[in-house]
Formats: structure tokens, C-alpha cells, sequence
């Protein structure tokens, strides 16, 4: 009886730590929001600008329409060539997650002249333990408790496993 009392606890508080570790890695970036979209009229490059993108972070290509071609290669992007395309994604898959640090990721429409009116992403992606200097104190403790919360999951994990 007690015992399944503490096991029910300990999953609400394993469940609620998880809720927390997501939150907090990964932020969720649509497209030209909040002006704009993914479209030939927003400034895509003035809007990646404008946004630190970290491994975790996501892109959602907001009810595109249009097939996204993720570029091979910062010369195809320049030149609007999904010849050798890394993926492509139809209409419909618009979420696009960004897992790896220190790449760029390159995105065009395929619809013909779209790319070359502007609809183009590039988009760097950072290392998220790698603050910028004036978020450093704040980041610093984040990325610690980034470390230590999957580790607490764990033990918690293998507690309930334990009492089940
Ligand atoms: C988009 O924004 C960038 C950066 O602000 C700027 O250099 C570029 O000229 C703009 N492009 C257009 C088509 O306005």
C-alpha cells in the first residue's frame, strides 16, 4: 500500500522533471513568425538573423504548401539548386528538428522562382552549452541542471523499477 504510494510519487515527480528537461532544451522556431512566413516576402535571412539557434531547437515550416528542399551545400543554396538535396520536405512535414551543433542547415522552396525571390533559409546552429557572454551566469546554470536532471530521472527511473 505504501509502497505504491511512493511509486506513484515518484512518477509524477520523474514525469514532472521530464516536463522540465523539455522545456527547457529545445526551442521551437516558426518560420518568419511572428511578421512573417515562409514565403517570398518575408526577409528570412534578416529573421534567422535575429534568432541564436541551438542543437535541439526546431524549425516548423508553418502550412507550407510547397515542398522544402534542404540544400547539400552552401553553393547550391546560393545558386537555388536542389540537385543533390540532403532531405526534402513535402507539404504537410513541417517540423524540422535541429540535433547537431557547428553545421548550417540550408532550406529553399522548390517551386520555381520562390528561392530566388527570397524564400531561403539558412539557418546555424549553435552548441547549447555554448552561452553568449551576456547570457553566460543564467546559461551556465542551465546547462548544469541540464547535466544533473537526467541523471536524478535516472536514479528515479530505477527506484520505481526497484519498487515495482
Ligand atoms: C534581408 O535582410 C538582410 C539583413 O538585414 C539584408 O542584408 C538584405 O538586403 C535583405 N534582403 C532584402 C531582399 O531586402
Amino acid at each position: 500500500m505504501a509502497r505504491s504510494i511512493i511509486r506513484a510519487l515518484l512518477v509524477v515527480v520523474a514525469v514532472a522533471m521530464a516536463a522540465v528537461v523539455g522545456t527547457a532544451r529545445g526551442a521551437s522556431y516558426t518560420v518568419g513568425a511572428p511578421e512573417g512566413s515562409w514565403d517570398t516576402r518575408t526577409n528570412l535571412t534578416r529573421w534567422a538573423s535575429t534568432i541564436i539557434f541551438q542543437a535541439g531547437d526546431q524549425l516548423v515550416f508553418k502550412g507550407h504548401s510547397h515542398v522544402v528542399i534542404e540544400a547539400g551545400s552552401k553553393a547550391e543554396y546560393d545558386a537555388c539548386s536542389g540537385s543533390n538535396p540532403v532531405a526534402v520536405f513535402h507539404a504537410g512535414v513541417d517540423t524540422v528538428p535541429l540535433p547537431i551543433a557547428g553545421v548550417t542547415r540550408y532550406f529553399i522552396c522548390n517551386v520555381t522562382g520562390h528561392c530566388q525571390a527570397g524564400m531561403k533559409l539558412a539557418v546555424t546552429v549553435h552548441d547549447a552549452a555554448a552561452p553568449s557572454p551576456a547570457m553566460a551566469p543564467s546559461s551556465s546554470a542551465a546547462a548544469a541542471a541540464g547535466v544533473e536532471s537526467p541523471v536524478i530521472g535516472l536514479a528515479l527511473a530505477a527506484v520505481v523499477a526497484l519498487l515495482s
